[in-house]
């Protein structure tokens, strides 16, 4: 049976992570948030102090347990993190852990696997994978290959409102700022970097709302999904 692959790439506060879960619970995907990986690692990278040596960083990258729940809790070495990965200190270490390959190469390694291990279980129909460099270097054999932008303001006022909720002391200029910064960063890096895949599919986001963008990734899932069915 053919087993659907999908690509969500795109830069940080886009909303990859709700039209992910979404598409995924829709059509029986199997949903990978590989942000979520890298802030994993981010999170206990700080914990030991920051090592930048590659044997350290080989074995942070190898000898990490994550554990992504269908739910979206983040479990890391048996010790659930879901709310402690979600800062804004977090998000900036996490931009910094994913320049380093050691790191790029452990989780590479662990996405492609989950995918795999979709495969053979006969749960799901295919996979979504939301990330960075899922369509130009993780899976660049991916059926559909999407990549969402919207611009950095819109993408700071979703921010913005999310985190305000929590904490009314938030400045919006704060998010903006942060987020453009972690956008070069993860543009610029040598490893890996931010962009579209030649063959992605460009959606923009800033004047739609979630249902919209749904629909327009799900126009383009459909013939993969009735191929695979038939
Ligand atoms: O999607 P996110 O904001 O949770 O990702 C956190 C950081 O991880 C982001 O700064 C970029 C990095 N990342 C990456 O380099 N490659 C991916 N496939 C996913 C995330």
């Amino acid at each position: 049976m053919a087993f659907v692959i999908v690509a969500l790439d795109g830069p940080t506060g886009v909303g990859k992570s709700t039209l992910a879960r979404q598409l995924a619970e829709r059509n029986q995907l199997l949903y990978v948030n590989t942000g979520s990986m890298f802030r994993c690692l981010a999170w206990k990278w700080n914990r030991l102090d920051k090592p930048e040596n590659e044997g350290a960083l080989q074995e942070l990258g190898e000898q990490t347990q994550i554990v992504l729940e269908a739910d979206g809790r983040v479990f890391c070495d048996g010790e659930e993190i879901s709310a402690a990965i979600r800062t804004e200190e977090v998000s900036a270490l996490a931009s910094q852990v994913s320049r380093f390959v050691p790191i790029r190469q452990a989780l590479k390694f662990q996405q492609r696997q989950l995918v795999e291990q979709a495969k053979i279980g006969g749960v799901y129909r295919g996979a979504v994978l939301e990330g960075r460099d899922i369509g130009t270097v993780v899976l660049p054999q991916a059926d559909c290959k999407f990549f969402v932008e919207a611009s950095p303001e819109t993408r700071a006022r979703r921010r913005f409102a999310e985190l305000q909720a929590k904490d009314p002391s938030v400045r919006f200029e704060e998010i903006l700022e942060a987020l453009k910064q972690r956008d070069e960063q993860d543009r610029n890096r040598s490893e890996a970097p931010l962009r579209k895949a030649a063959d992605a599919i460009l959606v923009d986001t800033s004047n739609l709302n979630v249902e919209q963008v749904l629909s327009v990734l799900e126009q383009h899932l459909q013939p993969f999904l009735l191929t695979e069915s038939s």
